[in-house]
């Protein structure tokens, strides 16, 4: 799949300058949305997983010219999310919260080719972190294409 790098580095500018209120919104509608991730962050300390987020965020855009960067960078970060207690089920959740903040974050500007653009990046960054992560094949399967 090829993501439309210059729309996603383009819409997530304007992002970048609004850091809490786009983690504010983000984890408002995760918890709200999917309550069921709420007891993953139970011993978290929000302030720091919600700037430490928005850090990968950046990375990510950053990177998209980037792919050995992106893929060894999501790779690890899948796999350290198994140790969080992460699912392969919780990634779409994660990924309406993250599109639906963005969309309030960025207002009229948000399009539908926009939207597509960021559900693309989403879908491949998923499919990064999930690559790396050791669930049993069966679970796997249903969340990943693998080559
Ligand atoms: C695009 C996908 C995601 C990105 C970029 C992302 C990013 C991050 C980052 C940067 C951290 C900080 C710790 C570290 O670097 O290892 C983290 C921790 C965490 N993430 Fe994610 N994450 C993603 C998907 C998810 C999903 C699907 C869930 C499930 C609800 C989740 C739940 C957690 C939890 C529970 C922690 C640990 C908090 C703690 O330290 O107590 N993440 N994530």
């Amino acid at each position: 799949m090829s993501l439309n790098i210059e729309l996603l580095e383009s819409s997530f500018a304007p992002i970048k300058t609004q850091e809490t209120e786009f983690t504010t919104h983000f984890y408002q509608i995760l918890f709200a949305d999917s309550p069921t991730v709420k007891p993953l962050f139970a011993n978290t300390h929000m302030e720091k997983q919600a700037r430490q987020l928005f850090k990968s965020l950046v990375l990510v855009v950053d990177n998209l010219r980037c792919p050995d960067i992106l893929s060894r960078t999501l790779k690890r970060l899948g796999t350290r999310h198994i140790q969080y207690g992460v699912l392969p089920e919780h990634y779409p959740m994660v990924g309406s919260a993250l599109l639906k903040a963005l969309s309030i974050c960025l207002e009229h500007s948000w399009t539908p080719t926009t939207e597509q653009a960021w559900s693309e990046a989403y879908a491949a960054v998923s499919q990064l972190m999930l690559s790396s992560a050791d669930y049993p094949t069966e679970i796997l399967t249903l969340y990943v294409q693998r080559d």
